[in-house]
């Protein structure tokens, strides 16, 4: 089961912001061990790199980019150097994205765009420029990953962008899902909770300024049903499932990945 022999997936966002897991190198890694062939997209060199070697160190097949996701022509590029490597696209993650909180009256127009660009044009643009190939692959499928941020609002700490455009990712993917549907291309949107990725340390402690990362770490852990918040590995399972031949039936829909954060608000 969920075996990817002979695809070949792109990730985008494949490295993470500090040392560890992040939800991109997590899937990354898992969607190689499962037999793909990675081509693995990155912004920072160091981070990209990290990725390939844990992929290569494993046995598993990968190629990488360094690529700024929210440049078109960049993300084109990036998509023909993949055909061309391993002459096909059968998986596309679009992992990248980030928060600047603030509500609309603190956020300055240049702040907004920042945010749309980032979370949500990254997303058109590589489905955009990835389409054509995916409709050529039997059976090929879109992970979008989104945020709990989209669902449920902070009403202490208003991120008014990134709901926003973490929503918008959940309408572009259903929206991409039903137009592409006769072609056989599959699109779902993953929306994680809380995670323990290394963004916890990495920006989310700078961004608060008033907590440390232990502390903001049970913080998260008391909010969530199951205990604890989840890691990059429980995100690179849930898109292991969209992507696989098993989830053939399943298209333009979401996979809230929150340990019951959600739920326990309604
Ligand atoms: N960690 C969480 O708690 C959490 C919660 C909800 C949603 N998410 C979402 O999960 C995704 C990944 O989260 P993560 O915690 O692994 O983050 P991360 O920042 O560790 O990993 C993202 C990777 O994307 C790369 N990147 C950033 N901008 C890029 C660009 N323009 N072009 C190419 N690469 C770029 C970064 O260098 C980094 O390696 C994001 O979309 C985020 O919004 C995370």
């Amino acid at each position: 089961m969920f075996s990817l022999k002979n695809k070949v997936a792109f990730i985008i966002g494949a490295g993470s912001v500090g040392p560890g897991w992040g939800n991109g190198r997590a899937t990354a890694t898992l969607l190689a061990r499962q037999g793909a062939k990675v081509f693995a997209l990155d912004k920072s060199p160091q981070a990209l790199e990290e990725t390939i070697r844990i992929i290569r160190e494993e046995g598993g097949e990968v190629e990488g980019a360094v690529c700024d996701a929210t440049i078109g022509e960049e993300i084109h590029t990036a998509i023909e150097a993949c055909v061309k490597r391993f002459g096909r696209l059968d998986i596309l993650v679009n992992n990248i994205g980030g928060s600047q909180p603030g509500g609309v009256e603190q956020l300055s127009e240049d702040d907004w765009d920042a945010q749309i660009n980032y979370n949500l044009k990254s997303v058109y643009l590589s489905c955009k420029h990835a389409m054509p190939y995916l409709k050529q692959s039997p059976g090929s499928a879109i992970v979008n990953v989104s945020s709990v941020a989209a669902l449920r609002m902070m009403k202490a700490r208003p991120h008014s962008a990134y709901s926003a455009a973490k929503y918008g990712v959940i309408a572009l993917s259903r929206s991409i899902a039903i137009q592409n549907a006769p072609a056989g291309v599959r699109c779902n949107t993953v929306i994680p909770g809380l995670m323990n990725t290394p963004v916890v340390e990495h920006r989310l402690v700078k961004q608060l300024g008033s907590v440390g990362a232990q502390e903001l770490i049970a913080n998260r852990d008391a909010q969530i049903p199951l205990g604890k918040a989840g890691t990059g590995w429980d995100i690179a399972h849930a898109v292991l499932f969209l992507v696989s031949d098993e989830a053939g039936h399943i298209t333009g829909t979401e996979l809230l990945v929150d340990g019951g954060y959600t739920a326990a608000a309604a």
